[in-house]
């Protein structure tokens, strides 16, 4: 995050007009609830449960103040009557029928926005199957080439704005988990990502060419899969040059938001670790996908690190140093949405006295995704009314693998995570840092003045 020339309490543009989001992965089980949820909320007809955007408030001040504003009263976030929605699909299905298809809504819930969902139709999306094995669509865009491919993809995107009239946008990925690969030397700066492209580099992946077509265009960019797209210096160096904004990436939503609450409490408590069992059933259509080796491979290192960055083992090698960590997921189509995620946690006190933590989470993905999608589009778009550009760190609460600044580590720990995000909308709005010290209260006001924190 470009933050050098950004002032505290600088001017941010009004989020005036509309904000279109487009969806990399439009007819998804995320996307689709996502937005059906969206336009209930509108209707009136539920409540945005799990959105910090909608439902949050954010303490300022000292706490005799009493002052805690809605952050949707604090910061100038766009109105949710302001979204407009598309995207792309390698499947044509309009967004009902896609959410018919995904079986995370009840059918009364897609009925009351069934005019709504049907009108929102994928343009064709650019898919390469080698990098998604399980799955075969045919709504695909043909082309002689990647960057022709490209250049349709930045054309969707201005064609989408100038058809719905949108003032700006945002581009999302919620696509299908690709392979896993690894930075090589295409992907270190942008010259020789441009180059690969044009060369037709068989190892750039769909997700990149949505990447690059976003951020060409000076359009915020948030990866919701653990896909490699955007966390390379190429499109580092490209969104710091079109001053655009760029985060993910993994959306943090069931068995991994759990274990950032958990694992820094046990943490703090200097209780030591044997082994973490986790292990997922999921019947969706990304447990198909998950359930190739090598889409698998991409979920499974996203879901690894972040015990090992959590627990510090180096610093706390009685505690951690040997611990097992195993991580599974199990395609089994009778629980379609609704994962069921397991933990077996073995932990041990006092002399090392062994003990056992059991998690059962029977969750909904999509539930725990699409608020998420919500906030982040959000965020994102005050994020570049702000003047901020390159990778958002403050959205780290969002994801399970967040991006950072070469040479930092991630944060993981929830309550961290919140009050990074918290302590920038302060900032961005010109009131003072809350770092939950608390010893001023206690001080004389000569002490207090001197030490300048607020608790
Ligand atoms: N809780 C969660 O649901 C959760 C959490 C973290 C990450 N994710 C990630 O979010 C993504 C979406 O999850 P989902 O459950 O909605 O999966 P999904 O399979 O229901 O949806 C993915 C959609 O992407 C489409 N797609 C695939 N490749 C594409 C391409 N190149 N261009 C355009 N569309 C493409 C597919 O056709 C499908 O409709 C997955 O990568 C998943 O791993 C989900």
């Amino acid at each position: 995050m470009k933050a050098g020339n950004l002032k505290k309490g600088a001017e941010i543009a009004p989020p005036k007009g509309k904000l279109g989001i487009l969806i990399a992965g439009l007819g998804g089980a995320v996307s689709t609830t996502f937005i059906a949820g969206v336009e209930l909320v509108r209707r009136g007809l539920a409540e945005p449960v799990g959105s910090l955007t909608q439902l949050g408030t954010i303490r300022l001040g000292k706490r005799f103040e009493h002052r805690s504003p809605k952050i949707k009263d604090f910061v100038p976030l766009a109105d949710l009557d302001d979204l407009v929605f598309g995207g792309w699909d390698i499947y044509e299905a309009n967004c009902f029928e896609a959410a018919l298809y995904a079986r995370v809504l009840k059918r009364d819930h897609l009925d009351a926005v069934k005019d709504f969902l049907s009108g929102i139709v994928p343009m064709k999306a650019v898919f390469d199957r080698r990098f998604v094995k399980n799955l075969d669509g045919s709504h695909i865009k043909e082309g002689p080439g990647l960057s022709d491919k490209l250049e349709q993809l930045k054309a969707d995107i201005s064609d989408f704005k100038a058809r719905s009239g949108v003032d700006r946008c945002i581009v999302i990925w919620c696509g299908s988990t690709e392979i896993h690969l690894t930075a090589g030397p295409i992907h270190q700066s942008i010259d020789s990502l441009r180059k690969a492209v044009l060369a037709n580099d068989p190892t750039i992946p769909p997700s990149m060419l949505y990447a690059l077509a976003a951020l060409e265009s000076g359009t915020p960019f948030i990866n919701g899969a653990p896909n490699l797209t955007i966390d390379i210096p190429a499109m580092i160096e490209l969104a710091d040059s079109t001053r655009t904004p760029l985060c993910g990436k993994d959306f943090k939503t069931g068995q991994t938001l759990m274990k950032t609450i958990l694992a820094p409490g046990l943490k703090s408590r200097m209780l030591g670790l044997e082994g973490w069992y986790s292990t997922n059933i999921l019947g969706n259509r990304d447990g198909l996908v998950l359930d190739d080796a090598e889409s698998f491979k991409t979920k499974e290192e996203s879901k690894l690190s972040v015990l090992a960055f959590l627990l510090q083992p180096h610093l706390y090698p009685t505690l951690y140093k040997n611990y097992y960590h195993k991580v599974t997921i199990n395609y089994y189509p009778p629980r379609g949405d609704n994962k069921e995620g397991w933990d077996c946690i073995d932990i041990f006190g006092w002399l090392g006295y062994p003990m056992q933590i059991k998690v059962d989470f029977l969750c909904r993905d999509s539930i725990l995704a699409a608020p998420l999608v919500l906030d982040l589009v959000l965020f994102m778009d005050l994020a570049k009314r702000a003047g901020m550009s390159g990778i958002q760190e403050w959205l780290s609460f969002y994801f399970k693998s967040p991006m950072v600044k070469e040479g930092l580590y991630p944060e993981h720990d929830l309550s961290i995570q919140s009050m990074k995000l918290k302590n920038t909308l302060r900032f961005l709005m010109g009131e003072e840092q809350i770092t939950h010290f608390g010893l001023d209260y206690y001080m004389s006001e000569e002490a207090e003045t001197n030490q300048g924190e607020v608790g």
